[in-house]
């Protein structure tokens, strides 16, 4: 450590600005942020700035002297005439403020972090001036491990303080509290299930004993592959899991993000090989969150859409265990991105429909399809690769034009992809030239003939030995 962190009370504290530039105005941003009211001095202020800091902070429209630095606790000088910068700056200094000369370390009594703020918590980087690109790096690290909420845990378990300090002794107090923000409580407040929260924070503070017993579950959505394209949510929550039941369709990099000593367990389906039973993975959900654990169930794409996720969370519900929905990016619009077709498109498509191929047994899928071959419509099939044969001629017998485009996309957003294109009245054929076996949807619509058909693994593969 080259540089000695403080969190500075700026609150009725002095604080000046020289310069009405960009540099200027972010600082100014960062002090009012802080509770702040900065003064600025400048020989003139864009619009924009005057409207942006308007009641924030003072705008004193001349060259500074030294009487704007007598009192001041921190003054920032952000003007780039060199001279004139190292002259305010020894003025700051002889009024005994703290001073930093924006891009010139040398003049520099301290530092401005990189900061994440989430209210209460904040967490300050500095490279000590070496590199401030890495801080700002670290930083969009540190975000995304933080929950967005960190803040409102941090409220909520000041309610408390005095209620755990009075029923507990100093050495028990300690534990309370690791055990509180580890355990499912603090997972509720950070879920935004304040009540839930307050309800089992009495019953813990009155029965310290119970407070591990219920735990939570969290149904999260994985996305369709790419691990890049799970939420910041998703990946604080699998980060944070100590039980993972997962599908089929969750890839290794994204159970990877797991902690080490984490239990994960497959309890992925596919069709006619039942790995476990949907009524046995409730059953064991229920039962890990009863024994106080943080379970996260992972699912492919949206836990909500053709992911039984509903199911799930009524059960969960049911049986009295509180439960929580993180969505995922569902495969249609990962696959969609992927291939570079959008689903709807002013030209060509005024709707989207998401149908499911499968059906109970091997019966075809009992669908609307007059309603489905409308025109300006995008279909879009899951499960639908064992059935394309069918859902091709119900939708071509209901007038859906015999040379629509399609898209059959295999492995979207994985580096094996696969964006195979043709026309409706040869679906089976695109599938089976291409050698299709799933996961994969069919797009079927105007939109399709958009579709890139490269495999995009093959690209991507490119570009990785290109680098
Ligand atoms: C049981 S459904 C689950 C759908 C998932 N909940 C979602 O929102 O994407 C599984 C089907 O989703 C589709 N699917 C899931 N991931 C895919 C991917 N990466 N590429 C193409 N299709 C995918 C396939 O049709 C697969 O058979």
């Amino acid at each position: 450590m080259n540089r000695f962190p403080l969190f500075l009370d700026l609150i009725d504290r002095r604080t000046v600005i020289v310069g009405g530039g960009a540099a200027a105005l972010r600082k100014a941003r960062l002090l009012i942020a802080a509770g702040g009211r900065p003064i600025l001095l400048a020989s003139a202020f864009a619009t924009a700035t005057r409207a942006e800091l308007e009641g924030q902070a003072e705008l004193i429209e001349r060259a500074p002297v030294r009487e704007d630095f007598a009192g001041a606790m921190l003054a920032f000088i952000t003007i780039e005439n060199h001279d004139e910068a190292g002259r305010l700056a020894a003025i700051g200094r002889q009024a005994d403020a703290l001073v930093n000369v924006v891009d010139r370390p040398a003049l520099c009594d301290f530092t401005t972090p990189s900061i994440v703020d989430r209210g209460a918590i904040t967490v300050a980087i500095s490279t000590g001036g070496a590199a401030p690109v890495l801080g700002r790096k670290l930083r969009a690290d540190i975000e995304a491990l933080l929950p967005a909420r960190a803040d409102a845990l941090a409220g909520f378990a000041a309610v408390y303080r005095d209620a755990v300090k009075s029923q507990f002794s100093q050495q028990d107090r300690r534990a309370f509290w690791e055990k509180f923000f580890d355990g499912p409580i603090a997972a509720r407040v950070l879920a935004g299930d304040e009540t839930g929260a307050h309800e089992a924070m009495l019953e813990a503070i009155n029965r310290p004993q119970e407070i591990a017993e219920q735990g939570v579950v969290h149904i999260v959505g994985a996305g369709p592959g790419d691990p890049e394209l799970l939420t910041l949510k998703a990946f604080r929550l699998i980060q944070g899991a100590d039980v993972i039941l997962y599908d089929r369709l969750v890839g290794d990099e994204i159970l990877s993000l797991a902690r080490r000593d984490a239990d994960r367990f497959y309890v992925g389906k596919a069709k006619a090989d039942h790995a476990v039973p949907q009524e046995e993975i409730e059953a064991r959900m229920i039962a890990f969150a009863r024994a106080g654990k943080n379970v996260v169930r992972l699912k492919g794409g949206d836990p909500f859409v053709f992911g039984r996720g509903g199911e799930e969370l009524q059960a969960l519900r049911a049986a009295g265990v509180a439960a929580y929905v993180t969505p995922g990016i569902t495969a249609a619009t990962g696959c969609a991105a992927a291939a570079g077709m959008a689903l709807t498109h002013r030209d060509y498509a005024q709707s989207v429909t998401f149908v499911t191929g499968h059906a109970k047994g091997d019966t075809d899928p009992d669908l609307d399809w007059a309603a489905l071959a409308a025109l300006k419509n995008t279909l879009v099939v899951y499960m639908g690769v064992g059935k394309a044969g069918p859902i091709a001629s119900n939708l071509l017998s209901r007038g859906r034009a015999g040379d629509t485009p399609v898209a059959v996309i295999e492995n979207g957003t994985r580096d094996d992809q696969i964006v195979a294109k043709g026309i409706l009245r040869e679906l089976e054929n695109v599938i089976e030239t291409h050698g299709i076996k799933g996961p994969a949807l069919l797009i079927i619509g105007e939109v399709a003939g958009l579709a890139d058909s490269e495999a995009l693994g093959d690209l991507a593969q490119q570009e990785r030995n290109a680098a």
